[in-house]
């Protein structure tokens, strides 16, 4: 594993004020009440399973719901899931499109992106359709919070994303891809160098739904066991099946120099 200089997953909460973030999370539990349907449905992750991946091999990814699409004879021009799949970079059409997935094909992917950004305030780009800036002002002090890290943590901010996982939802064992049109994601603007090492911080009030990093090689998983860290998103990981809804945020930047020092970057 190349982890992050060796090591899995490196705790973040040192340089955080805990009590800060912690009162963002009233707004969070409201805003992703009320804004659930703008989110992506689904993370559309195309992946090959590692040969000791612990996802179950009849696992239903979106993908594989789209190759069902594909070739399924019930769909004509005049199908609603097909002016859905005409018109995929908007947003509402992208998640009725996979709603449609999971109930006719069985696709299973509890998990919901809340994209606060990307927008040009940040550097990165965004889908036309995306609603970024309306979800992002549901959130206002956690932007307030994200942008007080510049100048300390981050030199610049390019993406705030609340991830957003269904009562007893499972998360697919993955690494975060090199970039892929056809995925249609603001992330794939963004980390377009498979490469690099992204820089980011992952955060959680609640740690009670388990989240790790696996060593796909010998089957080690080195579990989080901080609210705020930060690992390398090109080696597998997940989450394990938990009960009760769960949510992260996770701030993507470029470190400052003075954060890089203190990691040994
Ligand atoms: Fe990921």
């Amino acid at each position: 594993m190349r982890g992050i200089n060796g090591q899995p997953i490196v705790d973040m909460s040192r340089f955080l004020d805990r009590e800060a973030f912690q009162k963002l999370e009233p707004e969070i539990i409201a805003g992703l009440a009320e804004t659930k349907l703008d989110a992506f449905e689904g993370i559309w992750i195309d992946i090959e399973n590692h040969p000791n991946s612990t996802n179950p091999q009849d696992w239903k990814t979106i993908p594989d719901g789209l190759k069902d699409f594909l070739k399924d004879p019930d769909i004509t021009d005049d199908s609603k899931a097909k002016q859905w799949h005409n018109n995929l970079d908007n947003v509402t059409s992208r998640n009725k499109l996979i709603r449609f997935f999971k109930s006719k094909y069985g696709v299973y992917d509890p998990l919901r992106v809340f994209y606060l950004t990307t927008n040009e305030n940040f550097g990165g780009t965004t889908m036309p359709d995306a609603k970024l800036p309306e979800l992002a002002e549901k959130f206002p002090s956690v932007m307030a919070w994200a942008n007080s890290l510049i100048g300390t943590m981050f030199d610049s901010i390019f993406q705030v994303c609340i991830f957003y996982v269904e009562h007893d939802g499972r998360t697919v064992e993955h690494y975060d891809l090199a970039p892929d049109s056809d995925l249609r994601l603001p992330l794939d603007k963004v980390h377009d160098d498979i490469d690099q090492l992204p820089h980011f911080i992952h955060l959680r009030s609640d740690t009670s739904r388990p989240f790790y990093v696996f060593d796909a090689d010998n089957k080690d998983k080195y579990f989080a066991n901080s609210w705020a860290c930060w690992f390398n998103a090109k080696e597998w990981h997940s989450a394990v099946r938990h009960i009760a809804p769960a949510w992260s945020l996770r701030v993507d930047g470029y470190f400052t120099d003075a954060m890089k020092k203190e990691l040994n970057l």
